[in-house]
């Protein structure tokens, strides 16, 4: 069924299959930051943020959102539709943390009042630098249409998000989305997991997410245990 690689990212490799339309996403335990600059590895790391992702995916799809999400085919395995992808990280900031306390004059902790969608171009090469509408349109990366539809699905999955966390003890201060186009349509792409989150426990504000790494703040494989504990319990029986 896994046929070749046909790109390896960071942390995920994704395989051609029998069938064009679909690909299989492999999530590795390797992790890295800081545009690829530290790297390393953290055991079960792909399992938990595989499973963590079908989680969310499945949850989103029963709320009409539309996902590349197919099904596992194993523990770190995942079928997913080939789409094309929109080379835009979209991130609802809800409670300021990360890059834009660092380019804004913007206090680590702030709790916005409106979520904060702030758009980067995905690449390493330049940094991830902010991207709008008219610099996408002049890429000729996503068309305005395609601009406002991210947006708006962003804040609304956002919203699923934060109520869906909130009742498993987390806050969610940020979260990178990218999108693919799929027979006309977009669908949210790539994975929804502890790497792609900022995720602080309600009771005790501990970091329970890849900034465990990113700033060496503790144990990553147990903390992603635990997240994996209370979003997907049922692999644990
Ligand atoms: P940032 O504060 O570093 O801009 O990150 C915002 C959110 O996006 C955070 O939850 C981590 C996630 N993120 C990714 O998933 N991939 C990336 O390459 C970057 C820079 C951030
Ligand atoms: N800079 C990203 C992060 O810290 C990941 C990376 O580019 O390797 O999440």
């Amino acid at each position: 069924m896994r046929k070749e690689a046909l790109y390896s990212g960071k942390a995920k490799t994704i395989y051609k299959t029998d069938d064009p339309k679909q690909y299989i996403s492999e999530f590795r335990d390797s992790l890295t930051a800081f545009d690829g600059k530290k790297k390393s590895e953290a055991a079960n790391k792909g399992y938990f943020n595989a499973q963590i992702s079908k989680k969310i995916f499945e949850m989103l799809e029963e709320e009409g959102i539309p996902t590349h999400y197919i099904e596992m085919v194993s523990g770190n395995e995942m079928l997913v539709r080939a789409v094309e992808i929109i080379p835009i990280e979209v991130i609802p900031r809800n409670i300021a943390a990360g890059s834009i306390t660092r380019r804004y004059p913007i206090k680590e902790g702030t709790v916005f009042k409106r979520t904060v969608i702030v758009m980067d171009y995905k690449s390493d090469e330049y940094a991830d630098p902010m991207m709008n509408e008219d610099i996408a349109v002049a890429m000729g990366i996503a068309t305005y249409e395609e601009i406002a539809h991210m947006r708006s699905m962003a804040l609304k999955i956002n919203e699923i998000l934060v109520e869906y966390l909130d009742k498993k003890g987390f806050a969610l201060p940020d979260f990178k989305l990218e999108f693919g186009r799929v027979d006309g349509e977009i669908v949210v792409a790539d994975e929804i997991s502890c790497d792609t989150c900022r995720l602080w426990d309600k009771s005790t504000g501990q970091s329970m997410d890849k900034d465990l790494f990113r700033f060496d703040k503790g144990d990553l494989s147990k903390a992603y245990e635990e997240v994996a504990r209370r979003i997907v319990p049922e692999i644990f029986e």
